[in-house]
């Protein structure tokens, strides 16, 4: 039986596979629910702190539905407008919002923050994408492809930065559920040597393979899902001339895309900016709008599963 009440949810690499697959089911549920109307008010009273040092299209408002619906109450905290912002220290806000909340949802630079808020706060936190990592897109992500092409046998691309915080999470998803992941990237923008070997290492006990290249069509051949992001993650904006020049052929095309299974899906986080062209992203294989809809069943899923003591 899962209990996951009281955790945190810092990284998918901390769960289990069976963790991880009761979550998607759990998203699915929630899914279910709604489409059926059905009241699911379980987490009444409850109030969440949003703590954001980013912008967010997605993942705030998605979880502020998902609060809504859950009966609880989202009070969303833009970084400038706190004392933070003048300095005052993270583990104060932690500790100063224990009081007051039952769950911390963070979207922060740097992930030892979202760490340090985790040390100094009881309640449980949840990351809301750090510089390394973003697990409520990938939760979301997992029940798109288990909807899509099932949880069996599918073999995903990730195409473009991988060493970003949705390539490294969805590396860590795919290996714990036991998927074929690849990573086509240029050298320089792989997941550095600790990411693989942790990921290798779920992947020894899932029956996961993962191939790390830096030939987009070696990526991308015969697979069942072709995933990319943003060449420019939010903190990265100084190296974007670089990074353009450098990811130019990771560019998903019509072209690169002939490799794939002729039934593959498209997925993209978004936002998205020059790493797909219009007629990938627009065409009949790209399921970005449900994707971009299972981020409010999968953040239900955690809301519900940190918090609610069955
Ligand atoms: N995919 C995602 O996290 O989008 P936002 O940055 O809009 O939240
Ligand atoms: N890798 C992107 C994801 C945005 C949802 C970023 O961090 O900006």
């Amino acid at each position: 039986m899962v209990n996951l009440h009281g955790k945190d949810f810092l990284c998918l690499k901390d769960f289990s596979r069976e963790e991880v697959s009761y979550l998607i089911d759990l998203s699915a549920e929630f899914k279910e629910k709604m489409r059926r109307n059905e009241e699911h008010s379980y987490l009444r009273g409850k109030v969440a702190a949003l703590f954001f040092e980013k912008p967010s299209t997605r993942t705030r408002s998605s979880l502020e539905v998902a609060c809504y619906h859950l009966g609880m109450h989202p009070m969303y905290m833009d970084v400038t407008t706190t004392q933070i912002s003048r300095g005052e220290p993270i583990k104060d806000f932690a500790k100063v919002m224990e009081r007051y909340v039952d769950i911390i949802v963070a979207r922060v630079y740097k992930h030892t923050t979202l760490e340090e808020i985790a040390k100094y706060a009881k309640i449980p936190v949840v990351n809301a994408l750090s510089d390394f990592s973003h697990p409520l897109q990938i939760l979301g992500d997992l029940l798109t492809i288990k909807e899509k092409k099932g949880l069996e046998e599918a073999k995903i691309a990730f195409v473009g930065d991988g060493d970003n915080n949705v390539a490294h999470s969805l590396l860590f998803g795919s290996a714990i559920i036991g998927l074929e992941i690849r990573i086509g990237a240029p050298k320089r923008y792989q997941p550095n040597r600790e990411v693989i070997e942790e990921a290798r290492k779920i992947a020894n006990k899932s029956g996961s393979k993962i191939i790390v290249t830096d030939n987009p069509i070696e990526a991308v051949k015969d697979v069942d899902v072709i995933y990319t992001d943003v060449w420019v993650s939010m903190g990265f904006e100084k190296e974007a001339e670089e990074r353009i020049k450098l990811f130019e052929p990771f560019r998903v095309t019509w072209e690169l895309v002939k490799h794939a299974a002729p039934d593959f899906i498209f997925m993209h986080c978004l936002p998205r900016h020059d790493e797909v062209t219009d007629d990938v992203f627009e065409s009949k294989h790209s399921v970005v709008w449900d994707q971009a809809e299972n981020r409010l069943h999968s953040a239900k899923a955690v809301l519900y599963s940190l918090l609610r003591r069955d």
